[in-house]
């Protein structure tokens, strides 16, 4: 028995040696964690419990016979983040580039299909060179049981991305299909293809970064929704982003642990909007104001900054936030704003998570570059992201609610539970002044003071259209409310949403216009 066990211990050792100490030292070279360090940074001290370790590769050709190495270039296992179990696999790039083999692909399959079973998150850390070219159609079919079960664990479990140096080909669709993915500046790259193969087919000189670096697919691809200046930061993000979502799509999210007061009001919200209808404002200062201490959990921050996404806690309450942003574009509703809002929207309500929303919005965007680029079609997948979340829905009107944005942003006809404005709140089809120069055109060119006859008409107008009273006759507000109590309102509604219970139709599934 005794020599046994020492075979086991030598084997279990040699398991961790990944490609070995010279292939770890230049992945530590450049600046990245091992595959076994990553975990221990992500996982509670002690908790990882691996699995598969003695895997091998079954191919022969290209010289793979004698590049045997226990595990096959993926860690795979369970563990815990804050003391709620997880599913795991971490990429060995030193071994073969991280590359996936037919048995690399069944490791990650059997911790995706336990994650389902057992109804826990799974967290995929991705340093990968893609499909392991030795193996040819085998590894392709092998990324295609990943992509089919990402898709099939889509909405039933949260599945979180880490993309940890240069993922390539299949490296980047299984990510693609999961609900975040966090990034690292200067060590994470996702592109289907890299700046060789771009020279190639299109001549273009692009460099690594440029192509696929964490600031283009978190800035300008809007591919990624984090991205960290170290390893270390992400991973951290990631454990973070756990107090807010539940395990499964039949959990809860976990609640707040913070002690802001319930009923708190706060004063300096009675003047964040200015009294200037076009003047721009932070609506993060309405935001941290508002939620439990001050903590919000910013999802996509770099991209389409005018509307804001992230999750919070409110009497601890988890919830999702979309907000307006009028510091950015006035808040208007573009085609990356409704993509980004969409998503969030989406994810929050396939895992128990109510939205709510901080409305100041002008309308959508307006212009060629828009419309040619299917402003209708992705600003409609907001519309139907709102229409068709059954979760509990809070908006909060703080200045403009204008034209299809009115409708959109979770407004009274579209299921929203509990809507409510500010004062300051403007609520018509358009604006003022858009509105006075169609009604009357005629009337203003023909009057001898073109200004004053304006002026009049747009007073009249705001006087009658441009305020929450309207809306609130109608019962399409539920109440007009003094902005320093949005946080109790907003909480006394959540604790009474807590048991809303609504479905939609019986469906195979809706076409949300992709
Ligand atoms: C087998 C691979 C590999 C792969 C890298 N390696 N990628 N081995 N299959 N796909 C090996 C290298 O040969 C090398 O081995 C080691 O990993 C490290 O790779 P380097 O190139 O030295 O590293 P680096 O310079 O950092 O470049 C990393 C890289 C590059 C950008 C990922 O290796 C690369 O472009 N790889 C190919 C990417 C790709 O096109 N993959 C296939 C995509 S098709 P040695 O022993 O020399 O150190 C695909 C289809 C899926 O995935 C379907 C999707 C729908």
């Amino acid at each position: 028995m005794r020599e046994k066990l020492e075979l086991l211990e030598r084997r279990r050792a040699e398991s961790e040696q990944g490609g070995g100490p010279e292939r770890i030292k230049a992945q530590h070279a450049k600046g990245k964690l091992s595959a076994r360090e990553r975990l221990d940074v992500l996982l509670d001290e002690g908790s990882f419990v691996e699995l598969d370790r003695f895997v091998t590769h079954r191919s022969h050709d290209f010289g793979l016979e004698s590049q045997q190495v226990y595990g096959d270039g993926v860690v795979t296992g369970s563990g815990k983040i804050s003391g709620r179990p997880v599913y795991v696999f971490s990429q060995d790039f030193t071994v073969l580039g991280g590359s996936l083999s037919e048995t690399y692909a069944e490791k990650i399959c059997k911790v995706m299909d336990l994650a389902v079973r057992n109804g826990c998150p799974v967290i995929g850390l991705n340093d990968s060179g893609g499909a392991r070219i030795q193996e040819g159609v085998v590894s392709l079919g092998g990324y295609a049981e990943i992509f089919l079960r990402n898709t099939m664990a889509s909405g039933v479990i949260p599945q979180i991305s880490a993309i940890l140096g240069p993922c390539a080909g299949g490296a980047v669709y299984s990510p693609a299909i999961t609900d975040f993915i966090y990034m690292v500046k200067g060590t994470s790259y996702m592109f289907v293809t890299g700046p060789n193969v771009v020279k190639t087919v299109t001549h273009e000189d692009v460099t690594m970064e440029r192509l696929g670096g964490a600031d283009t697919h978190a800035g300008t691809s809007g591919v990624a929704h984090f991205s960290h200046d170290s390893e270390l930061a992400s991973l951290q993000a990631i454990r973070e982003l756990f107090r807010y979502i539940p395990q499964n799509n039949l959990g809860e999210p976990p609640k707040g642990a913070g002690s802001d007061p319930r009923d708190r009001r706060d004063e300096a919200l009675l003047d964040v909007v200015p009294d200037h209808p076009n003047k721009p404002y932070d609506m993060h200062d309405v935001l941290k104001r508002v939620v439990d201490d001050g903590e919000f959990y910013e999802v996509q921050p770099d991209f389409a900054g005018n509307i804001l996404c992230g999750f919070a806690h409110l009497g601890a309450h988890s919830v999702g936030i979309v907000a307006n942003q009028p510091a950015v574009l006035a808040g208007v509703l573009d085609i990356n704003a409704s993509t980004k809002a969409a998503r969030f929207i989406r994810f929050c309500d396939a895992f128990n998570i109510p939205v709510v929303t901080f409305e100041d919005v002008p309308g959508f965007l307006p212009g060629v570059a828009q419309e040619h680029g299917g402003i209708i079609k992705h600003g409609a997948k907001l519309l139907y992201a709102y229409c068709e979340a059954t979760v509990p829905k809070l908006t909060v009107i703080t200045r403009k609610a204008y034209g299809g944005a009115y409708d959109v942003m979770s407004s009274k006809h579209i299921r929203g539970d509990y809507n409510v404005a500010w004062p300051t709140a403007e609520i018509a089809v358009m604006g003022p002044k858009g509105a006075v120069e169609i009604l009357f055109r005629k009337e203003i060119a023909e009057s001898a003071d073109q200004a004053a006859a304006t002026d009049s008409r747009v007073a009249e107008y705001t006087a009658k259209f441009a305020n929450p009273y309207v809306a609130a006759s109608r019962g399409y507000l539920d109440d007009i409310i003094d902005p320093r109590e949005t946080r109790p309102r907003l909480i006394e509604a959540l604790d009474t949403l807590a048991t809303k219970r609504d479905r939609n139709p019986p469906r195979k599934h809706g076409n949300i216009p992709l």
